[in-house]
């Protein structure tokens, strides 16, 4: 559960947002779930940050009046609210919208194309030319000169294409032209095409109707200033397999012949899992031609059991991740968006509510699984270290020398940063000279490009202070040059400058360099430990490198399992059996990588799967000092025997001169003796807190040992791992610098008496006062109790208050406010 819209959504100020944010409650994930809104942030907003199409059809009947007034509200607030592209399922095929020779029926098809304007949406035609009876209606197929039909096909095109414009992005100029099935390998693209006896245009026209389509398509769009791309649209053609070769054949004979074909469009109705490697392949060597792609018509079916909801997930976060990786992959639609309408109830004989569900919403718009893998593939930037070689161990090959050849840096054994050696750049005649690394492949092949990056090293300037920089430079295809730069100030002991990129190009990318250097000139520097990457700091975050970095927090027996329900995406996932207690689980120190990115805001997420189900989950971060250790939790109830996403924010801070001495990352359930599994985790740093007048961080204990009810449900059920029983410690990361300084408002959640005690410690001497206020809903709120201004205490910096809780029979929501000055 992400709990953080809980407290947004409760105590959201006028102002600006509130940033106190703590993770609570069952009762607060009912109310939760009570919204229709599905958790996370939503697919446009992902697609978007990506500079990428997020689509789907629309249904036949596309109105008020159609649907029924009150479907059609949810059908249209949904599909606006999710998707950035939209296409007509059938109202742009030309049987529906040039039934007979001289009429165009514009006024239903016309509703797509207004509605994705008022959504702030794309268009996407479907389709120009395709062989189905629906697409030839009586008129063309009584046409049966290559010239008459030309002549219908030109003219088509010219009223169709003419009449859809700005915010049309793409239009399927032919649609199905290959065979269904492609029984051989073919030599000449030709011999793969629908035979004449089924294709009335190849019977009529010749093969050479494709291309006259797209030459035709591309002088209405010159004729009409459209800027819209013109794509080949096939089913089974991701894959590598006889039909994607004759469509690669004759993509490059287009292509050399300059036919304008732009890009392609696959349907992806798919039948089991896809051929991740095939698609891989396939969409490399087309994007390798500059072609784009897109894919147009997803969806696949899945029983209504979690296990078959969660196949269905996977089969769209596959499909994702691979398509993602390609830099030409524009856009992701799908067939419909709700399983309350589907094409595919007819065409595979089954009524609605029986196992098809092919959609990532149910019929009663509810996102399913299916949403939260788009959602999921969607957010996630590439997690693999983009630089082949970030520090000067062994091989520095990758490494070369920018500017002028003397004089040269020298690899040093002296004060390395970490490791046996750092690079020493000597004082060099201008700035703009440093070292460098070619990063394009890493970027393109492996990372699939566009997106927010992480860029940190070290630097030390012996005489120092001195500005020092990292850059990644892009160049595309035009010659422009663009720099992505980092930039801090280093002194005579390693420091290190950090700072996120999003790295985003329009045009074919023809280089990516990684530059370290220094703005002045003349200025010696050291470098060491150079990192481009995604941000997270787990160094294997999806165990896909059995051993290692994973290990068990106190009792049990940790695996590395391949089997198909024990991983959540890729080859491996977790498993810890023979648990003794709450807190046993799979665990990995990430000291290093969290101290390398620093105190802020971060995303802790992961998938748990345990075989009890029903009990409830944690993923904690845990920072561990000479005063014991603080943990930071996201916690949700599993669903039994399948994975369950945890998610959330926390905020990781300590006091600037006591960095933590041990951070782990780890994974839990409350029963403490059911195996658990653990995949796909993520802690990576969303933003730093802003630059704080006054900062502090205060610890929030939470004496519970009165509690008349030990069933309560998490946070505050869970025994805390570090000895004492019943006392959780809540950490709030205290950022004062917001105007909002004066409203921080944590939410506790109670259903006993108790004492809530609140330790302060801090290293400022400004006053605070905190207000306990209560409420039987989350809505309204009264005071409990006012305290007296805290004072600062200048020799321990350690203050306690406690506040007595009156004792609640029924379930009751706390808050404290803190009010500084
Ligand atoms: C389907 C529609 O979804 C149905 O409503 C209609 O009856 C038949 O066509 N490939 C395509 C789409 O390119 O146009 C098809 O759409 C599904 C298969």
């Amino acid at each position: 559960m992400d709990l953080t819209p809980t407290l947004i959504f409760v105590t959201r100020p006028p102002g600006p947002p509130i940033f106190l944010r703590i993770a609570l409650a069952a009762a607060a994930a009912t109310f939760l779930r009570a919204q229709p809104l599905p958790e996370g942030p939503r697919l446009r907003d992902l697609a978007d940050r990506r500079g990428l199409l997020i689509g789907t059809a629309l249904g036949d009947g596309f109105s008020p009046a159609g649907m029924g007034a009150a479907v059609y509200a949810s059908y249209a607030g949904v599909a606006a609210r999710e998707f950035n592209f939209f296409t007509a399922e059938n109202a742009h095929k030309f049987g529906r919208i040039h039934p007979t020779a001289t009429s165009y029926q514009f006024a239903a098809a016309d509703l797509y194309d207004s509605f994705a304007r008022s959504a702030g949406a794309g268009f996407h035609g479907h389709a120009f030319v395709w062989y189905k009876t629906t697409s030839t209606p009586a008129f063309v197929v009584e046409t049966t000169t290559r010239e008459g039909l030309l002549a219908v096909l030109r003219d088509h095109i010219s009223a169709v294409g003419a009449r859809y414009g700005p915010g049309t992005l793409v239009w399927d100029v032919v649609n199905e032209a290959l065979q269904s099935s492609v029984a051989s390998a073919p030599e000449d693209w030709r011999d793969a095409l629908r035979p004449a006896d089924t294709d009335h245009w190849r019977a009529t026209i010749g093969t050479d109707y494709i291309e006259l389509a797209f030459r035709h398509a591309a002088e209405v769009r010159a004729a009409n200033q459209q800027n819209h791309r013109l794509i080949y649209n096939d089913f089974t053609n991701e894959g590598m397999n006889n039909k994607s070769l004759a469509q690669y054949l004759m993509a490059r004979d287009f292509l050399d012949r300059g036919v304008p074909l732009e890009g392609l469009g696959f349907q992806m109705h798919v039948n089991g899992t896809p051929d991740y490697a095939g698609i891989r392949a396939n969409f490399k060597r087309l994007s390798d031609l500059g072609l784009d792609l897109y894919i147009t018509e997803f969806d696949t079916i899945s029983g209504s059991s979690d296990a078959e909801l969660d196949r269905q997930a996977a089969i769209f976060h596959g499909t994702l991740d691979v398509a993602l990786r390609n830099p030409h992959f524009r856009a992701f639609q799908t067939w419909g968006f709700t399983d309350r309408t589907s094409w595919l109830y007819t065409w595979t004989g089954n009524p609605l509510g029986a196992d098809v569900r092919p959609l990532p919403f149910t019929a009663g718009f509810e996102a399913k699984p299916a949403y939260y893998a788009i959602q999921d593939a969607l957010a996630y930037e590439f997690r693999e270290p983009v630089l082949t070689q970030g520090d000067f161990e062994g091989d520095i090959s990758a490494w070369f020398l920018l500017g002028p050849p003397s004089p040269s840096p020298t690899v040093t054994p002296l004060h390395p940063h970490g490791g046996a050696r750092a690079c020493s750049v000597p004082p060099r005649a201008s700035p703009a000279t440093g070292v460098a690394q070619d990063v394009l492949a890493a970027l393109l092949a492996d990372q699939g490009g566009a997106g927010r990056y992480e860029l940190s090293g070290w630097f030390r300037v012996p005489s120092g202070p001195a500005a020092v920089r990292l850059r990644v430079r892009l160049t595309d295809s035009t010659g422009a040059i663009r720099d992505f730069p980092v930039e801090g100030v280093a002194g005579a002991s390693w420091q290190r400058i950090q700072g996120w990129l999003n790295l985003a190009w329009s045009r074919t990318l023809v280089s990516a360099v990684l530059i370290a250097d220094t703005p002045g000139s003349g200025v010696a520097f050291l470098l060491d430990d150079v990192a481009l990457g995604d941000g997270n700091v787990l160094a294997n975050s999806n165990a896909e490198k059995p051993g290692g970095d994973w290990s068990v927090l106190g009792a049990g027996n940790l695996s590395f399992e391949t089997s198909s329900s024990r991983r959540h995406y890729g080859a491996r996932g977790l498993r810890v059996v023979n648990r003794t207690a709450a807190w046993n689980g799979p665990a990995q120190s990430v000291r290093p990588g969290l101290l390398a990115s620093g105190q802020g805001v971060y995303e802790l997420s992961g998938y748990l799967r345990s075989d009890a189900g029903g009990e409830t989950g944690k993923l904690t971060v845990r920072l561990g000092d000479a005063s014991g250790y603080r943990h930071f939790s996201v916690t949700r109830t599993l669903r039994a025997t399948a994975w369950t996403r945890l998610s959330g924010t926390v905020e990781l801070a300590w006091p600037d001169d006591s960095p933590p001495s041990s951070v782990h990352v780890y994974a839990e359930t409350s029963t403490g003796t059911s195996a658990l599994g653990l995949d796909d985790v993520v802690l990576r740093k969303i933003s730093d807190f802003p630059v704080a007048p006054f900062t502090a961080w205060q610890a929030l204990h939470f004496d519970v040992s009165q509690r008349a009810d030990p069933s309560i449900s998490a946070p505050g059920a869970f025994p805390a791992d570090d000895g004492v029983a019943n006392l959780v410690k809540y950490a709030l990361g205290l950022r004062p610098a917001e105007p909002a300084a004066s409203e921080l408002l944590p939410a506790l959640e109670l259903d006993a008496s108790g004492h809530l005690r609140l330790e302060f410690r801090r290293n400022s001497s400004a006053a605070v006062q905190s207000i306990l206020e209560s409420s039987p809903d989350l809505i309204a709120w009264s005071p409990l109790a006012i305290t007296p201004e805290l004072r600062p205490d200048p020799d321990s910096l350690h203050e306690w208050v406690s506040f007595p809780l009156p004792s609640s029979p029924d379930r009751a929501f706390y808050r404290i406010r803190f009010t500084l000055p």
